[in-house]
């Protein structure tokens, strides 16, 4: 990674994905004196280690569920009885978006301990497991950047994690999202930064490591407006950044430089005061098992049509140059593209999205067809 680094003259490396991360691709560059941004392996257990992401809020005193970590079946059987459901089981480890059992019946939180436990199915990540209290409420996106001190938020987005329409159907990594959301209130924001975010950067300095890097809080804000955290990543999250991206009107690079110099409270983050809305098409068989290699049509004319209305872009994740003389864009993977489209309120940015979204075609493509939904419902 490193001779990458300097072969090719790479002037700064953004880390995206967790599993470099906890590899401590950082740790490396950093001891390589190469640019990096992103935080080391030891701060990135926020993510990591549910394990450690719940101890170390315990011990700052940032709101979350209640929970108890377990290795011994035995033990977390008798704990979920004495709990009942709804309950949250959740792997320690890193298991790629599927080491979360939400069990709404007694019988699936005790399935879930076996499989994690005694049938091993997740592997060492699953060695461990955290049982947590059944939060109820809205989940929201907050993240922010941090250069060890200062935290600079970005903007606020919502998540659609199910893979169909009215939130049914499997756990996806994302099939949607839009920025900013309402639910969010000044006041909510404040009160985030206070008793959330800065206390991550304040605890992490107090045991001696200084979070570098994005960071992605996961929040469940209840009915009577508690806020509680569901999780931490040390990275941006997808598909909210896609969004939120479109969004931001100031310079990135210029706002990593300030993260990487400590000068963060110094920056200036500016947004466009529209809304933005991002749809996944994802590949048939997502996310279980994806096809790969169908044929993606209609790119080319969007791309000129980009040309003239900045107000949507079409962002890549599974394609690749492949198909006939290699001179076409195949899928790649099971989130394959995420369509977002601006305006002036998530209804219009809803349409605008799906406009674009309905030029693109590739067979059995899967696409939830209301992102958004709830800010819709709540605004007349
Ligand atoms: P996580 O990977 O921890 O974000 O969990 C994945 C999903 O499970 C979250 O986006 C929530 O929808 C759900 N979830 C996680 N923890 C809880 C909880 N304590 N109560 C209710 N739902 C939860
Ligand atoms: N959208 C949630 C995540 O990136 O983990």
């Amino acid at each position: 990674m490193e001779r990458v680094s300097s072969k090719e003259k790479i002037a700064i490396t953004v880390v995206g994905p967790e599993a470099p991360l906890a590899d401590g691709m950082v740790d490396a560059f950093q001891a390589a004196e190469l640019k990096i941004f992103g935080p080391t392996q030891k701060a990135a257990q926020l993510e990591i280690s549910k394990n450690f992401s719940k101890a170390f809020m315990q011990r700052h005193n940032i709101p979350t569920a209640d929970y108890a970590t377990f290795s011994d079946p035995a033990e977390a059987h008798k704990y979920l009885d004495l709990k009942g459901a709804p309950i949250v089981i959740k792997a320690d480890g890193l298991a790629a978006g599927k080491g979360v059992v939400v069990a709404m019946t007694i019988e699936q939180a005790h399935a879930a301990v076996d499989a994690m436990l005694v049938d091993k199915n997740m592997g060492s990540a699953g060695a461990k497991i955290v049982i947590e209290e059944f939060l109820q409420g809205e989940e929201v996106s907050f993240m922010v950047m941090v250069d060890g001190h200062h935290a600079l938020p970005l903007a606020t987005s919502q998540d659609h994690k199910r893979l169909l329409d009215g939130d049914q159907g499997p756990n996806t990594g994302g099939m949607g999202a839009y920025s900013p959301i309402r639910l969010v209130t000044p006041g909510h924001h404040a009160k985030i930064m206070r008793e959330i975010i800065n206390p991550v950067i304040r605890g992490m300095e107090q045991e001696n490591t200084h979070y570098v890097g994005f960071l992605y809080a996961g929040l469940m804000i209840s009915p009577n407006s508690e806020i509680r955290v569901l999780e931490f990543n040390c990275r941006m999250g997808d598909p909210e950044t896609q969004p939120i991206m479109l969004r931001l009107r100031s310079d990135l690079l210029t706002h990593i430089e300030q993260a990487l110099n400590g000068t963060l409270d110094k920056a200036e983050i500016e947004w466009d005061r529209r809304v933005s809305l991002g749809i996944i098409m994802a590949a048939q068989g997502y996310p279980s098992s994806p096809r790969k290699n169908d044929v993606i049509h209609g790119l080319d004319a969007l791309k000129t049509q980009q040309k003239t209305d900045p107000d949507f872009y079409v962002f890549h994740s599974g394609t690749r140059m492949g198909g006939k003389d290699n001179k076409e864009i195949i899928t790649a993977g099971g989130r394959v593209l995420c369509v977002t489209a601006l305006g002036d309120n998530v209804k219009i940015a809803q349409q605008n999205a799906y406009k674009i979204a309905d030029q693109i075609k590739f067979d059995d493509a899967q696409m939830r067809s209301d992102i958004g939904y709830r800010s819709i419902v709540n605004t007349p």
